[in-house]
């Protein structure tokens, strides 16, 4: 541990994306607040979870990594929650049983609520005011009250992460999350696909295993895993004088830890290496992402792996890659070479949502379901001309029946996009695209783990 570095030593450093509150005084009554409200997770569980990643930077397990790009207030229901869950099991199981591989999950929930964004302002018919900058920050209607940096939005995100991360707690150890209850996690909504069918068809099989298990004397009251789950939660470590407060010394360690999610991470526009992002989330002990878009110098991002994993522990850094599917190819080796030429132990994971957004003749940012699965399919190819192990996805996706993606087997036209277009953000993947792509990742994952067991086995 860094002796000198306090949770606010990020304030001596220059911050990109931080809103302007009008009234200080009002924001500092609010974080004090904070600081004494109780911790949203144990540090002992960002533990698990570092010691889960170290696995995946080993080559023993693949990272999930999914959710809303901005959760918001108004869609604050049980029913979203428990259908992005329910979308993340499904998911999670295709890709054990599909790659035989354990799946870390982890949602991008409880707490991911503020958004840095490309134009510091919006115009509309001459009125110029802020942008939307996430719940936690200011309101998405267009209006000079709405839009105004308040504190007190802080509590009121605080307020739901808890209710959120306690109903997601019920959900993976109160046995929704049980193998038995898998027919149960198919979504509803979905139509006849052959996804779905193909889901139902291997959890007749899982069922079948599980018969056979039990008549063996191996059950869900003497296995864990078979009735519970690990769910761990992350959001983007954006607004920092609200991960400060919730920044504490860990009784069991002595150790700073961010007990606002199990998992941060630096977005692409704030890792600057003398930043104030960085800066922070180097002094906490939680795993951290960091995400690696196409401006990337490598030197720097070198430096920053030093930075925030000086004792080189293999699952603190996930480096989460967003290129898109035209420029990851000519980017992302030279990265990995450099990367490998140092022994720094990182998860290498791929965001294939940030890189591939467009706009739609219709108006509406989307994303082409057929870029992103490209940019996947390259980011294995590259692993595995690179040697490397390929650990993770992080997406943008929902339980919900939404037309933000365009393609898809239930096909998403751009036409249709504004039939159920609900993200206060970006884009992201409905429940059957996440579906239909867990089935491809899984196919390309198998490959992988074949091959990492051909070559043990030499
Ligand atoms: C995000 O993950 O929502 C995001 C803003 O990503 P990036 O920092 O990669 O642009
Ligand atoms: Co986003």
């Amino acid at each position: 541990m860094n002796k000198n570095w306090k949770p606010s030593s990020w304030r001596e450093k220059k911050a990109k994306h931080l809103p302007n509150y009008s009234d200080e005084k009002a924001l500092n009554l609010i974080t004090n607040k904070l600081t004494a409200y109780p911790p949203l997770v144990f540090a002992g569980e960002s533990r698990n979870l570092l010691k889960q990643l170290g696995d995946v930077a080993n080559g023993k397990a693949f990272l999930l990594q999914g959710g809303d790009c901005a959760e918001s207030f108004a869609d604050f229901n049980p029913n979203n929650i428990r259908d992005s869950f329910k979308v993340m099991l499904q998911m999670a199981v295709v890709l054990t049983y599909g790659a035989s591989c354990p799946v870390v999950k982890v949602g991008r929930i409880a707490g991911q609520f503020a958004k840095p964004r490309s134009q510091d302002t919006e115009k509309l018919d001459n009125l110029e005011l802020e942008s939307y900058k996430g719940d936690i920050i200011n309101g998405i209607d267009f209006n000079e009250k709405s839009r105004t940096a308040d504190p007190k939005r802080l509590i009121q995100a605080y307020n739901q992460s808890a209710a959120t991360l306690n109903l997601l707690r019920a959900f993976a150890q109160g046995g929704f999350a049980n193998l038995k209850q898998i027919h149960q996690w198919n979504l509803s909504f979905a139509d006849d696909n052959q996804y779905k069918k193909r889901f139902e068809d291997m959890a007749n099989r899982i069922d079948e295993c599980l018969t056979f298990m039990e008549a063996c004397g191996i059950n869900d009251e003497n296995v864990r895993q078979m009735n519970e789950t690990d769910f761990y939660t992350s959001h983007e470590a954006l607004l920092l004088p609200y991960e400060e407060a919730l920044t504490r010394v860990d009784s069991t360690t002595g150790l700073w830890y961010d007990v606002s999610a199990h998992m941060l991470w630096v977005g692409d526009r704030t890792r600057q290496l003398d930043g104030a992002h960085i800066e922070f989330i180097k002094g906490i002990e939680n795993p951290i992402g960091i995400k690696v878009g196409p401006s990337t110098e490598v030197s720097e991002l070198l430096k920053i792996i030093e930075v925030v994993n000086p004792n080189n522990i293999p699952g603190r850094v996930t480096l989460i890659c967003r290129m898109g599917a035209d420029k990851i190819s000519s980017i992302l080796p030279q990265i990995i070479r450099e990367v490998s030429k140092t022994d720094y132990k990182v998860v290498w994971a791929c965001d294939p949502m940030h890189g591939n957004t467009i706009k739609s003749n219709t108006g509406y940012k989307t994303r082409p379901l057929t870029n992103i699965i490209s940019e996947i399919e390259q980011f294995f190819k590259i692993h595995r001309s690179e040697g490397t192990y390929p650990g993770g996805i992080h997406l943008e996706m929902t339980g919900q029946d939404v037309t933000e993606c365009i393609g898809g087997i239930r096909e998403v036209t751009e036409d249709d996009l504004k039939s159920r277009y609900h993200t206060y953000c970006d884009p992201r993947l409905n429940a059957s695209q996440s579906l239909e792509l867990a089935f491809i990742l899984s196919d390309f994952l198998k490959d992988e783990r074949i091959r990492l067991q051909q070559s043990s086995n030499l």
